[in-house]
């Protein structure tokens, strides 16, 4: 039996933490749906064409350690804008959502556009200078030589381009549970979204 949780929202808010975490909570498969375009920016930078890039996309290609990095991530959001590079990727996210045994999506149309019917929405937000002061301390741990300045105006200028865009913008389904994880820890935010999914199945 499929059972599907959609988890949407905009950047560092807390998506992948909190999918991880209720995945492993309820043993469901996760998909953090970023990586797929991600994929595809790490291509384009390489010198791919987007829409090629993203028809020719292997699951392999999502394991890679690179992918995390702002360069990519800026790439990402700019080819997610392209209405072909997105129509490619939506077989594989909704055949990997209906598998038997549940599944938790993260990203930022999975509750409109990807799985409108899934069984749980959430919508998962924080400030932008929270999100920001996240992403600046994920990055600066793995090394990465950056200030939160720069990690700021990264977030607000992808918060812009997902928000604007033509295709699959990123708002809340009409339907989904908002959480604001700016005065959560981890931990909070984890419960607050196993609760809301235990009550969706019971
Ligand atoms: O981890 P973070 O929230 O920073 O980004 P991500 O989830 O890895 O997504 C990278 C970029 O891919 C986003 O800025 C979006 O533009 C795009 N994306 C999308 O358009 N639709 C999705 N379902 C997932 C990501």
């Amino acid at each position: 039996m499929s059972f599907i949780v959609a988890i949407d929202g905009p950047a560092a808010a807390g998506k992948g933490t909190i999918s991880k975490a209720v995945a492993a909570h309820f043993g469901f498969a996760h998909l953090d749906t970023g990586l797929l375009y991600r994929a595809v920016g790490a291509k384009v930078i390489a010198g791919a064409e987007p829409v090629a890039a993203a028809r020719a996309l292997d699951p392999v290609d999502l394991e890679n350690d690179s992918l995390r990095t702002a360069a990519v991530a800026q790439a990402a959001s700019e080819v997610a804008v392209i209405p072909d590079v997105r129509a490619a990727l939506v077989a594989f996210q909704r055949s990997f959502a209906g598998r038997d045994g549940g599944a938790v999506l993260d990203g930022r149309d999975i509750g409109t556009v990807i799985c409108p019917a899934a069984d749980v929405k959430l919508f998962v937000t924080a400030s932008p200078e929270c999100r920001a002061e996240r992403r600046f301390q994920e990055l600066s741990g793995k090394g990465t030589d950056t200030t939160f300045e720069t990690v700021l105006a990264d977030v607000k200028e992808r918060d812009a381009r997902d928000h604007n865009r033509a295709t699959a913008p990123l708002v809340p389904a009409d339907d989904a549970v908002l959480l604001d994880t700016s005065e959560l820890t981890a931990a909070q935010a984890i419960a607050a979204a196993i609760k809301v999914v235990a009550a969706a199945r019971s």
